[in-house]
């Protein structure tokens, strides 16, 4: 039924091929975007990082400099339904290009696209040699750079496409922007019209104060950090209320954390592909990404010591992500976990997202009891254990969902808007 609240599911486009053979990796993404479909899954998402350092280049086995833009083209040839959320960055890109690359894409795929803004965390030093700008500086720009890039996808609208040439048609619609702010000055109007599917969703990836007005205010939906279902609850009635504020509707802001899963046939099995895939890291790489994430360095004590609160550095300080720091904080301030607790969290070790581990009864279970207490609204699945894990979210964990009615069985349309349901106002 269309009007029917469902989860949505999108699915971080992972690889889990071997890292000399590109053209292969290319071949196992499209082979992947083409399951997810199969799934009816709402989109595949890519991240993107303007950097490239040894743990990122072990982390995502070299895939990490392939430009999503240019890989989900390619995606949108071999697929006919399924979005195709792309990253990229306002603090490094300029407006024009956005709307031009997003517009292109949206083309291309037939009205499927939906941008991930991200401020970014690293990555100044590629650009020039200013440094890093603050992250109330890079919101700043961000809201500028998301208005600006929406102005020029309207400064070019659909109806040019039955302007047949009329000069005096083409004068009318297409017109300049002349955007004068404090960081962009762009007169327009953009160089390619916008895909008569409409404005493009857009998705938000970080969640701090500032990061969550942001969302509130413009996005679609938010990819956020929520490593617990108490997390979960506080940002996504936070989220809704911001909107309200900002003059929006609770609704139209969806929170979409990260999935992190490893599933198999028994809940043993599962917990050992978690240790598999952090196995690699060693005690120095678990103190440094301390340092990295609150700025506490815990080398000096012993394994079995407990982390208090009163250990805790000051809360102002340059940190690389303020969401990161303070679900860290809050782990340490509500747990004094013991030194080797704390060094084997996610949200320490690797990313903060939601982990899931067991067989797949358990995670729909942990699934539907996330969704049902409104902890989220559904999920961005990152695939985390071998080629098994993922074969049984797709064998087992979405007909499962299917099954009890909270995940569709087929779609309705064939545009991102489609399935995220953004279109049911304007066709009622
Ligand atoms: C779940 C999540 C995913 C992110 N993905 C990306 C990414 O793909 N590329 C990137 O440059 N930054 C990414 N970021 C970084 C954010 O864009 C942002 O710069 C950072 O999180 C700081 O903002 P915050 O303090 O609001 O979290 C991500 C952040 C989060 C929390």
């Amino acid at each position: 039924m269309p009007n029917k609240r469902q989860l949505i599911i999108g699915i971080h486009l992972a690889v889990h091929g071997e890292q000399d053979k590109k053209g292969a990796m290319i071949e196992e993404q499209i082979a992947f975007a083409k399951r997810a479909e199969a799934a009816k899954l709402d989109f595949v998402f890519k991240a993107d990082y303007l950097i490239a350092h040894p743990e990122l280049i072990a982390k995502t086995k070299g895939t990490v400099g392939l430009d999503p833009n240019f890989l989900l083209a390619l995606v949108a040839r071999e697929t006919q339904q399924i979005g195709l959320v792309t990253t990229i960055s306002t603090t490094f890109t300029p407006p024009y290009l956005i709307a031009r690359q997003l517009q292109s894409l949206n083309w291309i795929s037939n009205g499927r696209v939906g941008w991930n803004v991200v401020t970014s965390i690293d990555g100044a030093y590629n650009f020039s040699n200013a440094p890093m700008p603050s992250s109330e500086e890079r919101y700043a720009k961000a809201a500028e750079c998301t208005n600006v890039v929406q102005q020029l996808w309207h400064s070019h609208p659909s109806e040019i496409l039955e302007a047949n040439g009329d000069l005096e048609k083409i004068k009318d619609l297409v017109k300049p922007i002349d955007y004068n702010g404090e960081f962009f000055h762009i007169q327009g109007p953009l160089n390619i019209p916008m895909h008569p599917a409409g404005d493009i969703p857009l998705f938000q990836a970080g969640a701090s104060e500032v990061g969550r007005q942001f969302a509130a205010t413009v996005s679609n939906a938010i990819f956020a950090a929520t490593p617990t279902m108490d997390v979960g609850i506080e940002m996504r009635n936070d989220l809704r209320k911001r909107a309200v504020e900002a003059g929006r509707s609770a609704d139209d802001i969806r929170l979409l954390p990260g999935l992190y899963f490893f599933i198999g046939d028994t809940y043993e099995e599962a917990l050992e592909m978690h240790q598999q895939a952090h196995a690699h890291l060693t005690l120095e790489r678990r103190y440094a990404a301390l340092v990295s994430v609150i700025g506490l360095d815990v080398r000096h004590l012993a394994l079995q010591d407990r982390v208090t609160v009163d250990l805790l550095p000051p809360e102002d300080q340059k940190v690389r992500s303020k969401t990161h720091a303070h679900l860290v904080r809050r782990y340490i301030t509500e747990n004094e976990p013991t030194v080797e607790e704390l060094l084997g969290r996610p949200e320490v070790i690797g990313s903060a997202h939601l982990v899931a581990i067991g067989t797949p009864q358990d995670i729909v279970q942990q699934i539907i009891t996330f969704y049902d207490k409104g902890a989220f609204d559904g999920f961005i699945a990152v695939p985390g254990g071998p080629a098994k894990s993922l074969d049984l979210f797709f064998s087992d964990v979405i007909p499962m969902l299917v099954e009890r009615g909270l995940f569709r069985a087929d779609y309705e349309g064939s545009t991102l808007r489609s399935h995220l349901g953004l279109d049911v106002l304007l066709s009622n």
